[in-house]
């Protein structure tokens, strides 16, 4: 296992080219599964999740190469309709195989992905959405066994109590784009990654519109081409470093980025009184000075994303005042708050919300990540503590986050990737 050393306190200054989206690509791969023809993805960002979800293909039957930030995907046996409990349950986004199985190769059987850190995390929307099209299906032993042969054109609701659902829509996008007819999907999720998808779809022969808004219209087609696509840049490793520069008051320019996908999340970091300035069409600059509290709600997109969440709460432990954050997606995602305390972070946690007080220095500690964001929040915060800081448990970092020590090194951070071993710690005896 490998853990991050962190000594903090130095200021970040210079470029970092973001990478290719890791929610945008995991469902762009699992619609390579569409074509029998080879597809080309690229801009792919050298990710765990990335290397995970190219085993599910094979497991499905198609050879994939991944050199030099390029996939491809070459089909040869479609018989296979098997994603195994094994690989689904290491990774949600894995369920994304499932619409493209149904419209492709007509049947599927892919394992339910459980539950998860962030919370319940349900798939109901998704198996509505297969229902209304006409499949059928049943829950046996954990998998999810679905007929597609009957599938047609139709007007399906995607919106839950959380509001719209992201793999959700692309899960159902990639069942509706040869069904027969023409399906409607309201209350579809309009980020960004699912807006790709559609335009990486429509390259390939598809007849989607509306794709970015809250109604999707997909006109079934019989067949599609392979695909050749670029994946667009990741906007919450874009809203990562964009706090780096902000918690280390330093000046990061962030290369190979998109502003207009991160529109709430920018108003934000301003309002923290950061600089931010885009100053190319690919390029942002943020320029970090004293620390605003502001208060934030997450929303489904265009809103404020709750995967920056955790990072921002870092941020604004060290402002000069009062924040109150609240995650409207995920209500229970704060594993990183009882970290950030061992910091000499000064946060209450009350229903879906953290109240934060300002501090005026965080200390360096040994902390542990839960998920994803929270590990990064956790980097986020060593950056700028006192000391040193190790964080442990960076494999989940390296789910989602493209060689981060080496970009925050050429910054000027002082982080080191060790070794470490486990067996002898007493706080992962008591966690297990
Ligand atoms: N929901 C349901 N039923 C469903 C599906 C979702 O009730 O069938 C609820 C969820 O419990 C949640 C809300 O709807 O409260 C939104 O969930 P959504 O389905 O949109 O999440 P997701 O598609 O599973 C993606 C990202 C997450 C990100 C969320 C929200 C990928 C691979 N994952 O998950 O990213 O937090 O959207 O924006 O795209 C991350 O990158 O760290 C991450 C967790």
């Amino acid at each position: 296992m490998h853990k991050f050393v962190i000594e903090g306190g130095e200021k970040l200054i210079g470029d970092v080219r973001i990478s290719g989206s890791k929610n945008e690509v995991l469902p762009i791969l699992a619609a390579t599964l569409l074509s029998e023809e080879k597809s080309v993805i690229r801009n792919v960002p050298n990710l765990s999740d990335v290397r995970l979800m190219l085993e599910i293909l094979e497991e499905l039957g198609c050879r994939t190469t991944f050199e030099n930030h390029t996939v491809t995907v070459t089909p040869y046996d479609l018989n296979r309709i098997v994603a195994s409990y094994d690989l689904v349950s290491q990774m949600r986004a894995s369920f994304c195989v499932l619409g493209p199985l149904l419209s492709s190769r007509k049947r599927a059987e892919v394992s339910l992905p459980g539950g998860c850190v962030i919370g319940v995390r349900p798939v109901d929307l998704h198996l509505r959405g297969i229902k209304a099209l006409g499949v059928n299906y049943e829950l046996d032993h954990g998998y999810v066994k679905a007929d597609g042969r009957n599938m047609r054109g139709t007007r399906i609701f995607l919106g839950g109590n959380s509001g719209s659902t992201v793999t959700g829509t692309a899960n159902i996008l990639m069942a509706a784009v040869m069904a027969k007819g023409t399906t409607f999907i309201e209350q579809a999720a309009p980020e960004p990654e699912v807006e790709g998808l559609a335009n990486m779809l429509n390259s390939m022969g598809a007849k989607i519109s509306g794709a970015g808004s809250h109604r999707i219209e997909i006109q079934g087609v019989d067949s599609l081409r392979g695909a050749d696509y670029d994946v667009q840049p990741d906007r919450m490793e874009t809203a990562t470093y964009a706090i780096a520069a902000a918690i280390t008051k330093g000046d990061l320019t962030l290369r190979n980025s998109k502003y207009e996908n991160l529109i709430a999340f920018w108003e934000k970091l301003k309002e923290t009184g950061t600089q931010v300035d885009q100053v190319a069409d690919d390029a942002v600059r943020i320029q970090g000075c004293e620390i605003q509290p502001t208060d934030i709600v997450t929303f489904s997109y265009p809103g404020f994303p709750t995967d920056a969440q955790a990072p921002m709460i870092a941020l604004l432990a060290t402002a000069n005042g009062i924040s109150i954050v609240t995650d409207t997606i995920y209500p229970d995602r704060f594993m990183h708050v009882a970290e950030l305390i061992r910091m000499g972070a000064d946060i209450r946690k009350q229903n879906n919300s953290a109240i934060i007080h300002g501090v005026k220095n965080l200390s360096g500690a040994q902390v542990m990540g839960a998920d994803l964001r929270a590990t990064a929040a956790l980097v986020l915060a060593g950056l700028t503590a006192k000391g040193t800081t190790e964080v442990h448990r960076i494999y989940h970092l390296d789910r989602g986050y493209e060689q981060m020590e080496q970009k925050l090194a050429q910054v000027g951070a002082n982080i080191q990737r060790a070794e470490y071993n486990p067996s002898r710690r007493k706080s992962d005896r008591n966690a297990a």
